[in-house]
């Protein structure tokens, strides 16, 4: 199945391709550039609980050969009550101790949006983070898909927002059911790749549904998703899952995401 892939057109070369030294053994992922998904701000979400975390993840991040980062601390209400001054402060913490670290990569928040009531309501009173331009990352519950999902869809868009829906691999209502997968694509929103999933680290329905995705071409971003140091090491076995030629060639749109 994936061998469909290999019609992909080859992406273009971009000032983002460069390949750094990789001491961590995670394989060489400029191609990706900008990683949009990860929970990097200290303290505010199940991410990095310090600064000195949030470094050392970043550091793996550099070391894997990303450019840019645009972090996505969640906001749910029930668990990670977060808002745009919680997450902008926290950045501003995270930005001058990179300066103070000597660690430059351009680096700024935006966040996940969990979908619950507390979203709706967002929705319509303030101006929500974007991971670039209107293009806002979600998520849903991992056991049941929203009741009126469709309808939230549409209203995310005649707010003026593109919906990313996050890991989509990982919702297992939908396993099986290509069909569900394109009917919200069609809806109008872009789907997420996680990279770890390929490589079995949630389960392996959810890397078979990945893969299927993946073939499919029916991924439009990826991201590391990035909360913890298991995450980076999870990375390094993509290398052996011999996927990395597949991802290389896929048209991911992360590369034309700018932080600065
Ligand atoms: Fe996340």
């Amino acid at each position: 199945m994936l061998s469909k892939l290999f019609g992909f057109r080859k992406k273009e070369s971009s000032v983002l391709d460069y390949a750094p030294e990789n001491p961590a053994g995670y394989g060489d992922w400029s191609f990706i550039g900008t990683d949009m998904h990860s929970h990097l701000v200290p303290g505010i979400d199940d991410g990095a609980q310090t600064v000195e975390d949030s470094i050392t993840l970043i550091r793996q991040l550099m070391a894997m050969g990303y450019r840019q980062i645009i972090t996505t601390p969640h906001i749910k209400f029930d668990h990670y009550p977060n808002n745009r001054t919680t997450i902008t402060g926290g950045l501003h913490i995270l930005q001058n101790a990179l300066k103070e670290a000597g660690i430059h990569i351009p680096i700024r928040a935006a966040a996940e949006y969990y979908i619950d009531d507390h979203f709706i309501q967002e929705l319509e009173e303030v101006e929500l983070l974007t991971v670039m331009d209107n293009q806002l990352l979600v998520e849903i519950s991992f056991m049941f898909e929203p009741i009126r999902f469709s309808e939230i869809l549409f209203r995310i868009q005649t707010k003026g927002y593109k919906p990313i829906l996050a890991h989509p691999e990982r919702y297992m209502f939908y396993h099986g059911n290509m069909d569900a997968y394109r009917a919200i694509k069609d809806k109008g929103c872009y789907l997420q790749l996680n990279l770890l999933s390929l490589t079995g680290y949630y389960g392996k329905g959810v890397k078979i549904a990945a893969e299927q995705l993946l073939a499919e071409g029916l991924y439009d971003y990826c991201g590391t998703d990035m909360h913890h140091i298991r995450h980076a090491e999870g990375m390094q076995k993509m290398l052996q899952s011999g996927i990395m030629p597949l991802l290389q060639r896929y048209p991911f749109l992360n590369n034309k995401l700018t932080v600065l």
